[in-house]
């Protein structure tokens, strides 16, 4: 399932205007919580999804160390341009365009996956989560942060705002979505305004 076409168009645009790098100054110290809970091992696969600029695709290769990898997939091509070339002379690093709907990846491909301020704009959240279950390994973790959720109550006029679709659900509705999705919770906290869930793979 690709992505929303004018969401892709979007987040183009913003990387050619350099917004990309505003999302990593201003997401970064909110997800640094959620990074460093990620219970990465040295060699360990990661998957970031909807990588952006590939900042915490770079955060999470650094953590696993010798023999790790980090892969960031995003939708728009300008974003997996600039998260390459801010890459440049590091190993174990790829980006890729590509849709949360249909991951290019093998069964168990990583011990883990990350997801920062992108999910809720999938076209279909639970064709998503179904794809990630797939590709992390039986043991392995899925963590994503969001600052779109129903108690946050200015992120509500988001999808207005920027003009594309984009699902809305509760903090208790991420967990139950998660968890239908075969991920057990394993921690859910805030970060100043992101919510955070880590989930185990069953
Ligand atoms: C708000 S940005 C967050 C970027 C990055 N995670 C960060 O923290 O800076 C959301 C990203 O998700 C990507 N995206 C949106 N829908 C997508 C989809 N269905 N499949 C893959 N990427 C998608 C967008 O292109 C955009 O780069």
């Amino acid at each position: 399932m690709p992505a929303y076409p004018q969401t892709s168009a979007l987040f183009d645009d913003w990387a050619r205007q350099g917004r990309a790098e505003g999302m990593e100054a201003g997401h970064q110290p909110r997800a640094l919580a959620g990074l460093e809970q990620v219970p990465v091992a040295l060699g360990d696969a990661i998957l970031d999804l909807g990588c952006g600029n590939g900042w915490a695709t770079r955060w999470l290769r650094a953590a696993a160390g010798e023999g790790g990898s980090a892969v960031g997939l995003d939708a728009a091509p300008e974003m997996i341009t600039r998260a390459t070339e801010a890459s440049t002379g590091l190993h174990g690093l790829d980006f890729r365009v590509g849709a949360f709907g249909t991951l290019p990846w093998d069964d168990g491909s990583f011990q883990h996956a990350w997801s920062f301020e992108a999910l809720y704009y999938a076209p279909d959240l639970d064709v998503a989560l179904a794809e990630i279950h797939r590709v992390v390994t039986p043991g392995g973790t899925l963590t994503i942060g969001t600052d779109f959720y129903e108690e946050h109550e200015e992120s509500r006029g988001w999808p207005a705002m920027m003009g594309i679709p984009m699902e809305l659900l509760s903090a208790d509705g991420w967990q139950a979505r998660l968890e239908g999705s075969g991920f057990a919770i394993e921690a859910r906290f805030f970060s100043d305004v992101s919510l955070i869930l880590r989930g185990r793979r069953t």
